[in-house]
C-alpha cells in the first residue's frame, strides 16, 4: 500500500466525516451547482429529507423549485431569483410543500461558497421549519386587532347619537386607532354628535389633549359635533400645561346623562 493510496482514504475518510455532521445539523442542508444546467441539486443532507419527506436519490439533480406551490409567493421567488443571478446571500421565508403535499413555512437561506481547489461557486442552501412561529404570529396579530377593535367601543344610544367611553392607558398609538375607528363608524352612520365619556380616564396626558383636538376637527369635517363628558375636577387640572381649546366650539357637561339631556 502506497502513499497515494492512503491519501485517499484519509479524504474518504474526512469526507465521510463531514457528511456525518451535516446529517446531524437540524436543519436542511443542500448544495447546488450554477454551472450545471438550471442550477441542479448535487446534495442534500438528512435534515432536508426528514423536512421535506422526500428520499435523495428521487430529487439529486432537480432544481429546488419543486417545493414551490400555489401559495408560494411569486414575490419572495423572485427575490430568490435576483439574488442568485447577482451571486449575493438570500434569506427568505417561502411557503413550500413536502412531498405528501403538506404545506410548510421555510426558512431559507442561500450563500454562494467559492471552493478553491475546484475553481468553482456552488450554492449552500440552509432550510428550517417556521411553521409554528409563522402561525404564532399570525395569531398574535388577530388577537392585536381584536383589542384594537374592542378598546374603542362605539356604543349608539339613538339613531344620530353615539357614545365612545375612553378606557385604559391612551397613548399615541391609540389615539391613531381611535380616530380611524370613529372616521370609519362616522362615515357610515353620519350622525349628529359623538359623546367622548373620559369618566374612566385617571390620568391626563399630551396624547389625550391631541387626541380630543384631532377628533373636535375630523368630526366638524363630517359634520358630526364633538361632546366631552365625565371630566374630574383633578383631570382638568392636569390638562392646565396644554394648549387650550378655547378656539373650539367644544361641548363638556359633567355626566352623560346630562348631555344626552341637553341634546334633547
Ligand atoms: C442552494 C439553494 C437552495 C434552495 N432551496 C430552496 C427551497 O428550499 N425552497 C424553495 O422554494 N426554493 C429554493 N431554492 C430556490 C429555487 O431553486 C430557485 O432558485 C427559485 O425558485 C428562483 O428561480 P426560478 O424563478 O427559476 O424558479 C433554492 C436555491 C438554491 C440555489
Amino acid at each position: 500500500m502506497n502513499d497515494v493510496y492512503f491519501q485517499k482514504l484519509e479524504e474518504i475518510q474526512k469526507n465521510e466525516f463531514i457528511k456525518a455532521a451535516i446529517d446531524c445539523v437540524g436543519a436542511g442542508v443542500v448544495i447546488t451547482d450554477p454551472e450545471q444546467e438550471d442550477n441542479p441539486m448535487i446534495y442534500c443532507n438528512r435534515g432536508f429529507e426528514e423536512l421535506t419527506g422526500y428520499h435523495s436519490e428521487e430529487i439529486l439533480g432537480r432544481n429546488c423549485r419543486f417545493l414551490q406551490g400555489e401559495e408560494t409567493s411569486s414575490k419572495v421567488v423572485s427575490k430568490i431569483k435576483a439574488g442568485l443571478e447577482d451571486y449575493h446571500p438570500v434569506f427568505v421565508e417561502i411557503r413550500n410543500y413536502r412531498k405528501d403535499g403538506t404545506p410548510f413555512w421555510n426558512e431559507l437561506q442561500i450563500f454562494p461558497v467559492f471552493i478553491e481547489n475546484m475553481d468553482q461557486t456552488y450554492f449552500v442552501g440552509v432550510q428550517r421549519d417556521v411553521t409554528k412561529r409563522r402561525e404564532q404570529e399570525d395569531l398574535m396579530g388577530h388577537y392585536l386587532n381584536e383589542v384594537k377593535r374592542l378598546s374603542t367601543p362605539i356604543v349608539p344610544v339613538e339613531d344620530d347619537i353615539s357614545i365612545l367611553p375612553l378606557i385604559g392607558t391612551v397613548d399615541d398609538d391609540r389615539i391613531h386607532d381611535m380616530l380611524e375607528t370613529v372616521s370609519h363608524h362616522v362615515k357610515e352612520t353620519k350622525e349628529d354628535y359623538m359623546i367622548m365619556d373620559m369618566s374612566a380616564i385617571h390620568s391626563y396626558n399630551e396624547a389625550i389633549h391631541m387626541g380630543i383636538y384631532q377628533l373636535y376637527q375630523l368630526l366638524k369635517l363630517m359634520g358630526t359635533q364633538l361632546i366631552i363628558t365625565g371630566v374630574k375636577p383633578s383631570l382638568a387640572m392636569q390638562s392646565t400645561p396644554y394648549a387650550n381649546f378655547s378656539d373650539l366650539q367644544l361641548k363638556t357637561y359633567t355626566t352623560v346623562k346630562q348631555a344626552l339631556k341637553a341634546i334633547r
